[in-house]
C-alpha cells in the first residue's frame, strides 16, 4: 500500500509554530457511501473522501508550510509556498549536461605535450582535482544523509533531489577528467588523506555533516535549529561560496588563456550548477531567519563571524600551496583580496555585516563565467548556451 507517512517525525517542541495536525489520511475508502442498486461505487467513494468535511483539515495549506519543524504532508509538493525553490528547480533542470559530452581530446594533448604545460600549470591541475574528486561526495553525503530529512518544505525537497543529482555528476565530471588526463588515480582520489591545505578545509567541514548526519539529530529546540542553520551556512556559504572558488579561478584562467579548455569547459558547467545551490542555500537560511527570528541572536552571528574567517584563511593557505609562485597572471594575494570580497558577498548575502570593507574583486571576469548566456562557447567547445528541453539550442 502506498504509504503517506514520511520518515520524518516532527519532534515534541515546548511552543509549536503550527497546531498540531492529525494524523495523515490513509488511502483506503473510509467514508460510508450507500449502495445503489446494491453494487457500492468505489471511485465514488474515494472522489467523497477527498470533500469530506472529516478530511479537510488533512489537506496542505501554503501558509502552514515551513523550511524546518512544519507539521504538513512532505509528500504533497502543492500548494507552493516557496516559489524560488520550485523556480530554482525548473531552473536546474533545464541546465541539465553531462561530462562525457565535453570533449577532451586537446586537454590529452596538452597533457602528454612535455613542453605545453609549466610544472606550476601542472601542479594546479592535480591540486584542483585532489581537492574536487572527493568535494562533491561530501556535499553529496551531506544533503542525503543529513539536510534532506529535516526540511519540511516539499519544493525545497523537490530541488535538493535535483541537487543530489548534481553533485553525482560533477563527481563524474572530475573522475572524467582525471581519467582522461591519465592521472594517477590514487594520487588524486587520497589527496583529501595526504595534501594537508585540502585535509585541512575538509576536516573544517566534516564536524557540520558528521552533527546531520546522525540519525538522532532531530530539529525542533532553538539548539538543534542553531546547529541545523550553522551547517546549512557551512554547506552554502562556505564550501560552495568559498572553498570552491580559488580551483575554479585557477582552471578558468587556464581556459582563458587556450589551456585545457575541456576542463574548463566542465569547470564552467559546474560553476553555473554550484552557483544555483549556494543561492538556493542562501534562499533557505534567510527563509529559517524570517520563519525563526529568535535564532538569529548576536552570540550566533559572532559564532558565524568567526567561521567566515577561519574558512578564509583556510582557503588562503590552500591558494598558497596550489600556487606557490605566481602562475597564469594569478598570484597567491590576489586570491586573498578574492576570499575577502567573496567573504563578504556570503555574509552580506545573509545579514551579517561585512568582515572585510573594501575589499574588492580582482577577477570580474568570474562574473561572465558564472552566466554561460553571456559568454556564448566561450572555450570554442561543441555546446553553447547549454540548455535541454524547450530552450535547447544546439550549434
Ligand atoms: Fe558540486
Ligand atoms: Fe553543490
Amino acid at each position: 500500500m502506498l504509504n503517506f507517512e514520511d520518515d520524518y517525525t516532527p519532534p515534541a517542541r515546548p511552543q509549536p509554530i503550527a497546531p498540531a495536525m492529525p494524523p495523515m489520511p490513509r488511502l483506503q475508502p473510509v467514508m460510508p457511501v450507500p449502495a445503489v442498486g446494491g453494487v457500492a461505487p468505489v471511485q465514488a467513494t474515494v472522489e467523497a473522501m477527498a470533500v469530506a468535511p472529516d478530511n479537510k483539515h488533512r489537506r496542505v495549506r501554503a501558509e502552514d508550510k515551513r523550511i524546518i519543524n512544519a507539521n504538513t504532508d512532505v509528500n504533497q509538493l502543492v500548494p507552493f509556498k516557496y516559489k524560488w525553490a520550485w523556480e530554482k528547480y525548473i531552473a536546474a533542470c533545464a541546465n541539465h549536461w553531462m561530462p562525457q559530452e565535453v570533449n577532451m581530446n586537446r586537454d590529452i594533448a596538452t597533457w602528454k605535450d612535455p613542453n605545453a604545460l609549466t610544472d606550476d600549470e601542472r601542479l594546479i591541475v592535480k591540486r584542483n582535482l585532489g581537492f574536487f574528486v572527493t568535494a562533491d561526495s561530501l556535499a553529496a553525503n551531506n544533503i542525503v544523509l543529513g539536510t534532506y530529512r529535516q526540511i519540511t518544505a516539499p519544493e525545497c525537497r523537490q530541488y535538493l533531489l535535483r541537487q543530489a543529482f548534481e553533485e553525482a555528476i560533477h563527481t563524474h565530471a572530475y573522475q572524467y577528467i582525471v581519467e582522461s588526463l591519465g592521472l594517477d588515480e590514487g594520487e588524486i582520489f587520497n589527496a583529501y588523506h595526504e595534501i594537508p591545505s585540502i585535509r585541512a578545509k575538509d576536516e573544517f567541514l566534516l564536524p557540520f555533516i558528521d552533527v546531520l548526519a546522525d540519525p538522532n539529530f532531530r530539529t525542533g529546540t532553538p539548539e538543534a535549529d542553531q546547529t541545523f542553520l550553522k551547517s546549512l551556512i557551512a554547506f552554502a556559504c562556505i564550501m560552495e561560496g568559498l572553498f570552491f572558488y580559488v580551483g575554479f579561478v585557477q582552471i578558468l584562467a587556464m581556459g582563458r588563456q587556450n589551456k585545457m579548455t575541456g576542463a574548463a569547459e566542465q569547470y564552467q558547467y559546474i560553476l553555473r550548477d554550484e552557483s544555483m545551490h549556494c543561492n538556493f542555500g542562501i534562499d533557505m537560511i534567510n527563509q529559517i531567519k524570517l520563519e525563526q527570528p529568535h535564532l538569529w541572536t548576536n552570540a550566533f552571528k559572532a559564532e558565524l563571524k568567526a567561521m567566515f574567517q577561519r574558512a578564509v584563511e583556510l582557503e588562503y593557505a590552500y591558494a598558497e600551496d596550489t600556487m606557490p609562485r605566481g602562475v597564469l597572471g594569478l598570484n597567491a594575494p590576489m586570491f586573498k583580496e578574492y576570499l575577502r570580497f567573496i567573504a563578504n558577498r556570503r555574509a552580506t548575502q545573509i545579514g551579517l555585516d561585512e568582515l572585510f570593507p573594501g575589499a574588492s574583486n580582482p577577477f570580474p571576469w568570474m562574473a561572465e563565467m558564472i552566466d554561460l548566456k553571456k559568454e556564448k562557447n566561450f572555450f570554442e567547445t561543441r555546446v553553447t548556451e547549454y540548455q535541454t528541453g524547450g530552450a535547447l539550442a544546439w550549434d
